[in-house]
């Protein structure tokens, strides 16, 4: 997608053709920074410390991040260390292990000598399916905001409203949630786009208002709390989000406050679809509340927030009181009752186990 009317993708690989760049995602929107990545260990840091972040960038981090050990130790040994070394990075989004899957299965049956050139291949291809399966949503998601523009006034845009960021820097390119808007707005159909800010660590305010604007979606950023006042009003047309991992029972674990909104629309008979690519199904676990596994972070995220100055200067200022507890969990599951479908590269379909294994039969046999 376009920053400065320059097409971009999150990562990929330097001119350098080994080491890898990727957009700091901790430095936006005030400053536009590319990090390099050279080792593994590197890639993990930032996987960890959320210079990139959203499930599907995750998993093509760490498969660069194989990609780069291999160039230091292609061992079997040096293959495992990548490998534990990355997968702990962080434990929610399942895409980290599915694509760290991948990168072991390409990989462990060949020579040692053979497996750096192989790595990068694997990586590459992680990352053309990526942006493949994010144009396949976006071409099954379109049909649903087509369908609601049909009626409304000619030029009365469709109200998406969104949570977190799922756009194009949470994956390689087109973002899954933001993929049918994309579409939608190449198309010429008229769509505005509520932006749930996304406490504690802002990724609607600071991403993706700022990858709408540079593309030039309009949007509204609103404070978390606002969408259930919008909905009462008639004011949201339906919601799209992304998710970190979807259950085999259809259940949807995404940024913290994904439920609350799920709950809001249900209330409000706002339709409320969750994007996904495939790889972020989870088929081995049968229970999304009880089952996946939910980050806790540091209590920084909530006790501060960084901004910039009036003066232009990026600081960071404490908003609670010294001394008070915090809690930060990242994510919350959603209910497969609470949700209306799944938009996938395979189709839209309904959240429960017989319909995502009827798409996806090869993911539905293995154990993830
Ligand atoms: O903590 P983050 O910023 O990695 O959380 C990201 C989300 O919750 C996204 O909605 C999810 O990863 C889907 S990205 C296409």
């Amino acid at each position: 997608m376009k920053v400065d009317d320059r097409h971009y993708r999150s990562i990929w690989l330097d001119a350098d053709g080994w080491s890898v760049a990727a957009i700091d995602q901790r430095k936006l929107p005030h400053e536009f920074v590319v990090a390099q990545l050279t080792t593994c260990e590197e890639a993990a840091d930032a996987i960890r410390t959320m210079l990139v972040r959203g499930a599907p960038l995750i998993g093509a981090t760490a498969a660069f991040g194989i990609a780069l050990a291999m160039r230091q130790d292609s061992s079997d040994d040096g293959l495992d260390r990548a490998y534990q070394t990355l997968v702990v990075a962080r434990p929610t989004a399942i895409n980290l292990e599915w694509a760290l899957e991948k990168m072991r299965a390409t990989l462990g049956p060949l020579d040692p000598a053979e497996r750096v050139d192989a790595a990068y291949a694997r990586a590459d291809e992680i990352l053309e399916q990526d942006v493949a399966i994010n144009q396949g949503i976006a071409r099954h998601g379109l049909p649903l905001i087509e369908a609601i523009a049909a009626r409304k006034e000619p030029g009365e845009p469709v109200n998406v409203l969104t949570h977190c960021n799922a756009g194009w820097l949470a994956t390689v390119d087109w973002g899954t949630a933001t993929a049918p808007i994309y579409l939608a707005h190449e198309q010429g159909v008229a769509v505005h786009v509520w932006v749930d800010e996304t406490r504690p660590r802002n990724q609607g305010a600071a991403l993706t208002a700022w990858e709408l604007g540079h593309h030039g979606v309009p949007h509204t950023v609103i404070p978390d709390n606002t969408g259930g006042h919008l909905m009462q009003h008639g004011m949201v047309d339906l919601v799209i989000v992304g998710t970190d991992r979807v259950a085999g029972n259809g259940d949807v674990c995404n940024k913290i406050g994904t439920y609350l909104k799920a709950l809001a629309a249900r209330d409000n008979n706002v339709p409320f679809y969750v994007a996904l690519p495939s790889p972020t199904i989870d088929f081995s676990v049968s229970d999304g509340i009880r089952q996946i596994p939910i980050e806790q972070r540091g209590a920084i995220e909530v006790t501060d927030m960084t901004g910039r100055t009036a003066d232009g200067r990026v600081e960071t200022v404490r908003i609670v009181p010294e001394g008070s507890p915090v809690a930060n969990y990242g994510f919350d599951v959603t209910p497969a009752r609470l949700v209306t479908g799944l938009i996938t590269e395979r189709g839209v379909l309904k959240p429960n186990r017989a319909a995502l294994a009827a798409a996806f039969p090869e993911r539905a046999g293995a154990v993830k």
